[in-house]
């Protein structure tokens, strides 16, 4: 159990701030104490974790299995509340979940008994919004995300990457500041995967929001992001914080580049000891309170 601030709500409610000269999003030290009351102890998932993300950028994070990565998203959305250090959006800081961040899960979980369109229009139904005012722009965003002429169909006449590019228009039309995205590929197949990192990128880029990506996958980060921050395990801290120089808009054969090939050694030797630690079951993760 760690503390939260009572809010289950992914899709939230915040001001949008004018200011410009400040990072979209600040995190200075914050750290995350699991309590585990059962077994009388606390793990430290994050230690002082110090990043930044500038407005429009597209930032991901990687790291292995159980570094805190979900964690440390979930502190963005506002749903866990950080143990020490503080968290600022737009100068302000976090202290809740607000309509100016939308969250993307691994999962699509669409409603199954809702249409297409239907399902677009959820995420600002449930926050109590305008949704016959939304529902030219629930039209819109359908096609930025190729699904025009699908607004009838029922997710279960969807193939997976078409319902979670409909996951992808629901939390556009809430219009948040900062699209916070956990692994949303990942139970795609390869190829659909390579496909959607094109159409992510393309629809970032016509909609011009800041991002922040969690993924396992080590080209999929550099193929979508101006910044790569490497987490590591032990407890969940930052290791690095990589710039991809990479001039937009980015073609898929760039993963096949001697220069994108360099980033992905890179990367990965800041990470393969915790991957291998964390493969063999995190033994060595099983960290007790101490930071
Ligand atoms: N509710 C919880 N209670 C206690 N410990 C937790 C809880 N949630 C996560 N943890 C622990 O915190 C650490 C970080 O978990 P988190 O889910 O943030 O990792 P992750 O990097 O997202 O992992 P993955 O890549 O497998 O999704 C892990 O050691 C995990 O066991
Ligand atoms: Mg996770």
């Amino acid at each position: 159990m760690t503390r939260t601030y009572g809010l289950e709500s992914t899709l939230l409610l915040n001001t949008k701030a004018s200011m410009t000269s400040t990072p979209k999003l600040q995190s200075k030290g914050i750290c995350v104490d699991y309590v585990q009351a059962r077994l009388g102890r606390s793990i430290r998932a994050l230690s002082k974790i110090d990043l930044s993300v500038q407005e429009n950028q597209f930032v991901s994070i990687v790291g292995p299995s159980g570094c805190g990565k979900t964690t440390f998203l979930n502190v963005v959305a506002g749903v866990i509340a950080p143990s020490e250090g503080e968290l600022t959006l737009d100068g302000h800081r976090v202290e809740g979940p607000g309509r100016d961040r939308a969250v993307v899960f691994q999962q699509a979980s669409l409603l199954p008994w809702r249409t297409v369109l239907n399902n677009v229009l959820y995420g600002l139904e449930c926050q109590g919004g305008d949704v016959t005012q939304a529902l030219a722009r629930a039209h819109e965003l359908l096609e930025i995300v190729g699904l025009s002429g699908f607004e009838d169909h029922y997710p279960n006449e969807l193939s997976g990457g078409m319902q979670q590019r409909v996951n992808l228009a629901r939390a556009l039309l809430i219009d948040p500041d900062l699209l916070l995205m956990d692994e949303p590929f990942a139970s795609l197949d390869a190829q659909t995967r390579e496909i959607m990192q094109s159409e992510l990128l393309s629809i970032w880029q016509r909609t011009s929001k800041t991002v922040l990506f969690i993924t396992h996958q080590i080209d999929e980060a550099i193929f979508l992001s101006d910044q790569v921050i490497v987490f590591g395990s032990r407890p969940g801290r930052v290791k690095a914080s990589i710039s991809i120089p990479f001039e937009r808009p980015r073609q898929l054969s760039l993963k096949r580049s001697p220069e994108f090939l360099n980033f992905i050694d890179q990367i990965w030797e800041l990470i393969e000891s915790d991957v291998r630690s964390a493969a063999r079951g995190g033994k060595e993760t099983a960290a007790s309170s101490d930071p």
